[in-house]
């Protein structure tokens, strides 16, 4: 069972903003996709995630300017609710902005919303050598549940299967 909205940091921390992407975002998405990871998505497929498929949300988390504008984008969040299910299918944050509780907000955004939709349980796959997104993860209640063999090109390598139910049997909502 995945921790409670109220047992954790549930909000988008203050000067900073959640928004659904858009294409002008790409640029900034791609070069910290670039910078984070070994076999990056394209400008290509963000787009298509943004424009061609129904299941997905894409979210950016921009800095609040000083004059309560919109500045830096530091991260972005894509996933799926598709029926019963929440994938998470990508996430990152600016190597400079990291240990903040960024990530962590996100994901319990998309936990909230798929709540709300409905949503019983949560699903996503991660690198084995990625100790930092498997902390993450498990943090929030996610359970390791299976390996899946070479997963990951570039380098190869397995991927880690991790799960969380949303639907507690004692909630009233
Ligand atoms: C994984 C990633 C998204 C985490 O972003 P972040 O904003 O730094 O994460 P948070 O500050 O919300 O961290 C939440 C928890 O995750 C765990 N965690 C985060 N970074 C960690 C690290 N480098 N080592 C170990 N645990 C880590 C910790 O438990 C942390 O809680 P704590 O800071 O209270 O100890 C970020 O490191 C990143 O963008 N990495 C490259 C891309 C990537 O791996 N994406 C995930 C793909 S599934």
């Amino acid at each position: 069972m995945l921790a409670q909205d109220s047992d954790i940091k549930s909000t988008i921390p203050a000067g900073f903003v959640l928004q659904p992407a858009t294409v002008g975002d790409l640029p900034e998405m791609v070069a910290i996709e670039t910078a984070s990871f070994s076999d990056p998505w394209t400008a290509r497929m963000f787009e298509g995630e943004m424009t061609g498929n129904q299941f997905a949300r894409v979210l950016v988390l921009r800095r609040r300017d000083h004059q309560g504008g919109y500045g830096r984008l530091v991260g972005y969040l894509c996933y799926w609710l598709i029926f019963d299910e929440l994938r998470i299918m990508n996430l990152a944050v600016q190597e400079a902005d990291r240990r903040q509780g960024l990530a962590r907000a996100m994901v319990v955004h998309a936990v909230q919303e798929g709540r709300r939709a409905g949503v019983r349980h949560a699903l996503l796959e991660v690198r084995a050598g990625n100790p930092a997104a498997r902390g993450l993860y498990r943090g929030l209640g996610f359970q390791e549940t299976g390996v899946r063999k070479h997963y990951y090109r570039n380098p190869c390598e397995d991927a880690i299967l991790m799960r969380a139910d949303l639907v507690s049997e004692n909630r009233a909502d």
